[in-house]
């Protein structure tokens, strides 16, 4: 059966609670949303399982993917699924490489959108006018953001056949219309 964001929702309820996690869910969810719509995919799916891709993440931070597997397949999560959640660890903490556009998408949104929400988070309007030239400046910037692993983004983006440029746009479209709900209104409001 097909994961529905409203299922991706239910399953996160209990083990992702803390706000800035259910933030960073939603900025993952929105970017993927764009993601599947630039390669003509199921927005709502791709949505689904970015708003999914940390549900272990804040009752083991430190075995992060290790008890994701086994829950959401009796949950009844396609295995698919699973397979790119848990690509979105590759190297970092799991061995499986993505190899779908949507796995693709997902590792390298993950990293990216946290750039974005950093810079947006500083500026007066948000994210409403976050230009892409001032995007890449922090990008180039490691010390901006510095937890964001740029090598992850440009690796991924690599994967994608995508120019980082390209697909910080995706995600910064993606995530504007959200932007009160991502707390990404600005400084002014
Ligand atoms: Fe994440």
């Amino acid at each position: 059966m097909k994961l529905t964001l409203e299922r991706a929702k239910e399953l996160n309820r209990d083990n992702v609670t803390q706000e800035h996690l259910i933030i960073h869910s939603l900025n993952v969810c929105y970017a993927m949303g764009a993601m599947a719509k630039h390669f003509g995919a199921d927005e709502e799916h791709w949505m689904a399982v970015g708003y999914l891709h940390d549900y272990d993440y804040e009752k083991y931070p430190d075995e992060h993917l290790k008890h994701t597997e086994q829950p959401l397949l009796e949950a009844g999560v396609d295995p698919e699924d699973v397979r790119a959640i848990l690509s979105h660890g590759w190297e970092i903490c799991t061995d499986v490489k993505p190899e779908t556009d949507m796995e693709k998408s997902l590792y390298t949104v993950d990293e990216l959108t946290g750039i974005i929400q950093a810079c947006a988070r500083m500026r007066p309007n948000g994210i409403a006018d976050l230009e892409l030239k001032s995007f890449m400046k922090k990008f180039k910037d490691k010390k901006f953001a510095a937890k964001c692993n740029r090598e992850v983004i440009k690796k991924g983006c690599e994967l994608l056949g995508m120019e980082v440029s390209e697909a910080a746009r995706i995600c910064i479209d993606g995530m504007r219309p959200h932007a009160a709900e991502i707390g990404l209104q600005g400084t002014q409001g």
